[in-house]
């Protein structure tokens, strides 16, 4: 890409100069994420300052390898093919550090690196297992590298469990407080994510008819069609509900029923999520029985190619790992009573879509001749693979005939309304943790009590004895005539929408 042929960021900002050190630095995440976020945000013209980035690996790679594969990824990453300048620029700020081993010998040469830029703050990223996060953080501190303005990025998962999660967090503790904390949660930068704090906000008209009295359910869902790919050692470990419940869904879910903040700060936002999460009702043997599917998928066809099953994928052949869940919520508080929140996700579906889907009460009283029946109203937010908004309402079909009427959907498409890239999720929460705000990071309060409810799931399963139901890949998942009338609207509804 010539220098002029992207449109430069109205946006620069000045910010001070700093070190990005990332440990997992040759990992898959750095090198398809992190590096090409920080790589557009570059040639986009938004990083008016000086910074370095340092690739911490525990091997011993080949630069020409490690260099090679960045280039690699940093070409993928654009449609753009004239783009060996910017991409060379790039480079000759990234540095390779191998450090086997988290201590204080082991960080020797970041530490030599880092301290001949004594007035850049450092920002540790940790996209590295999380077993790995103590010792980090711990080697960090006795090499005096964690000073005032440091920060440090959490990559998910941050634990298994409630006990594993809050014993990451001392841990990291030891070494950073929590401003210095930034749990990452990339669903929160994603663009129509975060218009969703402004359609709700920013506009008179939803937030009026935004409570039970209005709303008859709201369905969250997030559906893949690629399996497990490279992961089967961390995914076999966490399963659809830990994977992406836990965090991807419950952040949607926070956002879309949070009482308005007072402000955008950080923790004006962040407390009003955590009252959602702690409002959610917890699960018993009972409930999980008739509220929750777990599925696993089985061999079949997605987009015209055969696959394999979840237990051929992972060559474990006893797994008992979900890679479907769907999950009837309820927040027990005033504004949401009684109000279900269908979460759905799986992977080996029949395609990649994200959405929430607001539906509305049918109005009270039908006065039309004709009777037929009119359809609620429908707030569709779509998040992907298209960004767009539809509001589904009953029109008047034109002409003669009487009253007769259809629903049809306004639409606002994102890319026709703003003929402009939009970032990756990654971009905006990476300059936000080098800008220093917190706002769309989980604090660990939050993250706590979404592992207390997740936990009222995974312990009433085990007691419950509850198994996965199998679905062929390339399907809507565990199929209605699996499951028992009480449970039919775990399908219907997920087809309906
Ligand atoms: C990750 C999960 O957090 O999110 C993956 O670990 C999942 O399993 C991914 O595929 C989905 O993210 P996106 O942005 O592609 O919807």
């Amino acid at each position: 890409m010539s220098n002029n042929s992207r449109k430069k960021s109205k946006h620069s900002e000045v910010f001070e100069p700093f070190n990005l050190v990332v440990f997992g630095g040759d990992g898959d995440l750095a090198l398809r994420k992190i590096y090409p976020a920080l790589f557009h945000r570059q040639i986009d013209g938004q990083l008016l300052c000086d910074y370095n980035v340092i690739a911490i690996t525990r091997k011993n790679p080949s630069e020409t390898t490690f260099y090679s594969e960045l280039v690699r990824f940093l070409k993928e990453s654009t449609e753009d093919s004239e783009i060996d300048f910017e991409i060379d620029e790039f480079i000759k700020k990234v540095k390779l550090i191998s450090a086997p081993e988290a201590s204080v010998e082991g960080y020797f040469e970041l530490s030599a690196f880092l301290n001949s830029f004594p007035n850049f703050q450092n920002i540790y990223y940790f996209s590295t297992p999380s077993s790995a996060f103590g010792p980090i953080a711990q080697a960090l501190k006795s090499s005096g590298l964690v000073k005032k303005s440091s920060k440090v990025v959490l990559e998910k998962p941050l634990g298994y469990s409630l006990e594993s999660s809050k014993s990451i967090n001392e841990d990291i503790t030891k070494a950073f407080n929590e401003k210095q904390i930034y749990r990452i949660d990339h669903y929160l930068g994603k663009e129509t994510v975060q218009n969703l704090m402004v359609l709700r906000f920013a506009n008179n008209l939803f937030e009026r008819a935004w409570d039970s009295e209005h709303i008859d359910n709201i369905q969250i869902t997030v559906s893949e069609s690629l399996g497990v790919e490279k992961r089967a050692a961390y995914y076999d470990n966490s399963g659809a509900l830990l994977d992406m419940v836990q965090n991807h869904l419950l952040q949607l879910l926070c956002l879309v029923a949070m009482e308005p903040p007072h402000t955008l700060e950080a923790d004006e936002v962040r407390n009003e999520k955590l009252k959602v999460l702690r409002s959610m009702r917890l699960f018993t043997k009972k409930s999980v029985l008739t509220d929750t599917v777990k599925g696993q998928y089985s061999r079949g066809i997605v987009k015209g190619v055969e696959v394999q099953s979840y237990l051929e994928d992972i060559k474990k052949f006893n797994s008992k790992t979900e890679t479907f869940v769907a999950i009837k919520a309820y927040v027990d508080n005033w504004r949401w009573k009684e109000v279900p929140f269908y979460l759905r996700t799986g992977k080996r579906m029949l395609k990649r879509y994200s959405e929430i889907v607001i539906n509305f009460k049918e109005v009270r009283h039908n006065i039309f001749p004709s009777k037929e029946k009119l359809n609620n109203n429908k707030l569709i937010i779509r998040l992907q693979p298209e960004e767009r908004i539809e509001l589904v309402q009953m029109t008047k079909i034109p002409g003669p005939g009487g009253y007769r009427y259809k629903p049809i959907a306004l639409k606002l498409d994102f890319l026709d309304s703003f003929k402009e890239r939009f970032p990756e999720a990654y971009e905006r929460l990476i300059i936000d943790v080098i800008r220093g705000n917190q706002t769309l990071f989980m604090r660990q309060d939050e993250l706590e009590a979404a592992w207390t409810w997740i936990e009222s799931i995974t312990s009433n399963w085990k007691a419950a004895g509850m198994n996965n139901i199998l679905y062929e890949a390339g399907t809507w998942g565990p199929g209605d005539d699996i499951m028992d009338e009480e449970s039919t609207w775990i399908t219907k509804t997920w087809k309906e929408s």
